[in-house]
């Protein structure tokens, strides 16, 4: 996947931080995604005034309903879906405990659950488009997940919330991978960089010692990049394959998360791989 002419590609939370760096320098049609449409509108007058072609497709991904929009949106606007990046993320600031339309712990439902969904409600327009890419885009800073208390009802802090939603989305990743074998579609995840200079890190006050341009070269290595060509399941740190948190390869956790991101979803049976 050298060259990605002809190609599209979503990048969700693409308004803002590294993720804005990869719409611009990803090279297919890029399906820009926020919240907040005049930004998205700039970002697409950006791209396309670079020589880019760009749509802008807003959604709320605390809520599940406009997950579904998002779908449909997204399928009204391509008959082809090569790469979807679910890089749109909360970080880890707050004391407060949130939660999302759905009732949802607000970085579960929108950090993973949202990825979660939007993935499968486009997998079957990914898989026709083969050979395809999916990325998510995780975190270092996982925390296992406890069965009991996902919603994390019991001595919440942003950092764990933060934590679990990023490794459910490397085991995701995992999973997913697994059910695709044999598709063309392949599935990896990743740390982009630490603390790299965004609103998230900002807000978490702290000082940023990467870039969004360093955060951006390991996305797109995993986007497009030649050497991942077939490799699929995988966790990178920045641009080297590493281990994620050893939950994530406990199938029976994979198999609870998998069931339980299904019910709260609630993704039918016609929607399932
Ligand atoms: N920054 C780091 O050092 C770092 C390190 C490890 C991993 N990451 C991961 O990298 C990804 C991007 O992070 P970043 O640092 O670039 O963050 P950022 O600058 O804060 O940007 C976050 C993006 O996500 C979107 N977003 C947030 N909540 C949303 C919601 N409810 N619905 C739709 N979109 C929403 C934002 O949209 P709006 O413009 O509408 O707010 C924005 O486009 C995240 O998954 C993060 O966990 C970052």
């Amino acid at each position: 996947m050298s060259s990605l002419k002809g190609k599209t590609a979503l990048v969700t939370g693409s308004t803002d931080g590294v993720g804005r760096v990869v719409a611009e320098q990803l090279g297919a049609r890029v399906l820009v995604h926020g919240r907040d449409q005049t930004r998205g509108e700039n970002i697409v007058r950006d791209i396309r005034a670079g020589g880019g072609t760009a749509d802008f497709l807003a959604a709320d991904l605390a809520s599940l309903a406009d997950v579904r929009r998002l779908a449909d949106a997204v399928r009204a606007s391509t008959n082809r879906h090569d790469i979807l990046i679910n890089n749109a993320g909360i970080g880890s600031a707050g004391a407060a405990r949130q939660t999302s339309a759905d009732g949802h712990e607000l970085r579960f439902a929108v950090n993973y659950l949202a990825g979660f969904l939007l993935t499968y409600l486009l997998l079957p327009l990914i898989k026709q488009s083969a050979p395809a890419r999916i990325v998510n885009v995780a975190s270092a800073g996982q925390q296992a997940i406890d069965f009991s208390d996902v919603m994390l009802t019991r001595g919440y802090s942003g950092t764990r919330a933060y934590c679990q939603s990023k490794l459910a989305q490397i085991m995701f990743t995992i999973d997913l991978a697994r059910e695709l074998e044999g598709t063309g579609v392949i599935v990896n995840t990743l740390h982009p960089s630490t603390y790299m200079n965004t609103t998230m890190v900002r807000r978490a006050g702290v000082t940023p010692i990467s870039t969004v341009e360093q955060g951006a070269e390991a996305i797109l290595n995993l986007a497009s990049g030649p050497a991942l060509e077939g490799r699929s399941g995988l966790y990178f740190n920045v641009l080297r394959e590493a281990r994620a948190d050893r939950q994530a390869y406990d199938a029976e956790a994979r198999a609870r998360l998998r069931a339980l991101s299904r019910e709260l979803t609630g993704l039918r049976a016609a929607e399932k791989v």
